[in-house]
């Protein structure tokens, strides 16, 4: 079995990655932001609370300063006891103690202050990394992001076509059986058929030659007319085959003789309008065009019903353009082409032919309102 190469799954799963990287790249944005506005705070945070840092250094310098002179104050009043009353030196003694109390308590407001400051600090430059990391993610994911949206969402399209043609390929492959199939049911039902009848028959002759001349002699006249009309069908299926006079006279020429032809067979007026410079082309693009309207007139023939068959042959500087129009009884075009089943490979034939020449098809039919079948082709120069 060979692998399935599902385009429409891939190009699903494609964007389906593409949107989860687009969300997770909105989110991991939205991280960053929130990150930095947190930064944002914490760094006036710790502005703050370095000023009173600062502040409280000086308080706790100045209570000390304080302190140091409450102290010499007291010293000095506890030496000279005489010459201060009791209530004074009690005052120096409180005050003393006071100062005291509030440097310690300042310091340990200091000490509060640093570790918080320290802490902060910390918390901060664990966000730094963050930001720093989602940063680094989003550019990742952007990069993911347009290689996927970019390169990747190619590749369905390439897949495509990689299954288109081979689906092609396998449809040629089919076409050319169907072909072949035919030609030799062709040939086994007619000439072989006659070929066959011609033995037996010159046999008869054979036998009868010493007998009666005279019916040997009409029984060859109708051998030559079955071997004259076997050659014809022979003609006929060499030229279905391949029409050997686009070779030597080119498109225009062999459309003409051979829709001559159909007038007289099937008795549908047919005709043909040529706009343009009757030149040359390069073989493919001159069988396509001969097999698609070889292939539309059979149709008409065969399922249209119609008494006239027109077909307008447009050859311009960059593509042939081809128009085949009948009066018939019209049909469901998206029924009738909308798979090979029932072995219709006719209408299915020309657009393979056309898409691998990257021309265009389209063939617009209401029931009884006629059918027109419509192609364009590029002019290439191999
Ligand atoms: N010009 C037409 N007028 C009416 N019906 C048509 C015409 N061309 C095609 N169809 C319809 O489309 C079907 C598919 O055509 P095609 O693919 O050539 O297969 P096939 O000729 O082998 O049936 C035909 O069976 C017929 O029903
Ligand atoms: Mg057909």
């Amino acid at each position: 079995m060979p692998i399935e190469f599902d385009a429409k799954m891939l190009d699903t799963a494609v964007n389906a990655t593409l949107r989860a990287i687009e969300d997770g790249k909105n989110q991991v944005f939205e991280i960053a932001e929130s990150a930095r506005k947190e930064e944002q705070a914490m760094r006036e945070d710790a502005l703050g609370i370095q000023r009173q840092v600062a502040e409280t250094i000086r308080e706790v310098e100045r209570l000390e300063r304080a302190y140091t002179l409450a102290r010499h104050k007291l010293v000095e009043v506890s030496r000279d006891f005489d010459r201060h009353s009791e209530s004074e030196i009690k005052q120096a003694y409180d005050d003393a103690h006071k100062v005291q109390t509030q440097v310690l308590v300042t310091r340990e407001r200091e000490q509060q202050l640093r570790a918080r400051r320290d802490d902060l600090d910390r918390r901060l430059r664990n966000l730094e990394q963050t930001i720093a990391r989602a940063e680094a993610l989003i550019t990742q994911l952007g990069v993911a992001f347009s290689y996927l949206s970019g390169d990747l969402s190619q590749i369905g399209n390439v897949l495509k076509n990689v299954e288109q043609r081979r689906f092609l390929g396998i449809r040629v492959i089919q076409a050319q059986e169907e072909e072949r199939k035919r030609v030799a049911r062709e040939i086994h039902d007619g000439p072989a058929q006659t070929m066959a009848n011609v033995v037996l028959r010159a046999e008869i002759c054979e036998k009868m030659l010493d007998r009666d001349v005279e019916k040997v002699r009409s029984e060859l006249r109708e051998l030559k007319d079955s071997v004259r009309a076997s050659l014809s069908e022979v003609r006929q299926i060499i030229f279905d085959l391949r029409p050997m006079a686009l070779d030597d006279l080119g498109l225009a020429p062999t459309l003409r003789r051979y829709m001559a032809d159909f007038q007289d067979k099937y008795k549908i007026a047919t005709e043909l309008k040529v706009f343009g410079r009757e030149k040359r082309f390069n073989n493919s693009l001159e069988v396509a065009v001969f097999r698609s309207i070889q292939e539309a007139l059979n149709n008409i023939w065969k399922h249209a019903k119609a008494s006239t068959a027109t077909v307008r042959l447009e050859l311009t500087e960059k593509q042939v353009n081809v128009h085949i129009e009948d009066n018939g009884i019209g049909f469901d075009v998206s029924e009738a082409t909308s798979g090979p089943e029932g072995g219709h490979f006719g209408l299915l034939g020309i657009k393979e032919r056309i898409q691998l020449l990257e021309g265009r098809l389209e063939i617009k039919s209401n029931r009884g309102k006629g059918t027109k079948v419509i192609l364009s082709l590029p002019i290439t120069d191999e």
